[in-house]
């Protein structure tokens, strides 16, 4: 993730969804068309073969997304970084290193999560991305969301909690609290934290990610208890 683009997404959150903010609820809900027996593998198929968005083309390379095909915990990071798209893998490089140990703290080992961004490619330059590619990426993340089924999701950053929420909030407002992601039949958790992007160059965030880390470990918890 580039510090320019993840500028963007914090400095314009009062923009990024326009009239479509869910408002001020704990609960977004919402329902997606999507194809019968669907899997990643489909998914990555259709990214592969037709997703075209201003930022992706057929053929670009594409952090698709890693991890079990069906798991508890998700972990929906903004878009690839350079280090993320030479290997195909998110979270590599010095925010993957940063997001393992802050996963260790919690007990979480990085190979039981399902990890994956809302956008995925890095557009030409490094630019940032507009709504319309956020738009045009966000029902491929959904169906991804319904394959892997997860009991909880961690959305790193204001772009993944704001794409999931519909929310124009600051990561900073919405992080601190859990929230229910009701998709189709599913009831998803969704906890809103920093990207561990950011808090390789804003360390005094670190504090904060911790207590929202907490409240995940304590979920967590209470779920397999
Ligand atoms: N790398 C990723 O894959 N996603 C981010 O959000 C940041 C770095």
């Amino acid at each position: 993730m580039s510090k320019h683009r993840e500028q963007q997404t914090d400095s314009q959150t009062g923009n990024l969804f326009g009239d479509l903010s869910a408002g001020e609820s704990l609960t977004h809900t919402e329902s997606i068309v999507f194809p019968q027996d669907d899997s990643l593998e489909k998914i990555l198929a259709d990214v592969k073969s037709s997703h075209t968005c201003g930022a992706c083309k057929p053929g670009m390379p594409i952090v698709f997304g890693v991890g079990p095909e069906h798991t508890e915990l998700m972990l929906i990071g903004e878009g690839p970084g350079i280090d993320d798209i030479k290997s195909e893998m998110p979270f590599q490089g010095q925010a993957g290193v940063l997001l393992t140990k802050m996963l260790a703290a919690i007990n979480v080992s990085r190979s039981e999560c399902y990890i994956c961004n809302v956008i995925k490619c890095v557009p030409p330059g490094e630019r940032n991305f507009s709504i319309e590619e956020i738009e045009d990426c966000r029902p491929l993340l959904l169906r991804q969301i319904l394959a892997v089924n997860p009991r909880l999701i961690i959305a790193f950053g204001a772009l993944a909690a704001q794409t999931l929420l519909r929310s124009k909030k600051t990561i900073s407002d919405l992080r601190g609290s859990l929230y229910t992601l009701r998709l189709n039949d599913r009831e998803i958790t969704l906890a809103p934290t920093f990207n561990p992007a950011y808090l390789l160059r804003v360390a005094e965030k670190k504090r904060e990610a911790w207590e929202d880390l907490k409240m995940v470990r304590e979920f967590l918890n209470r779920a397999s208890g």
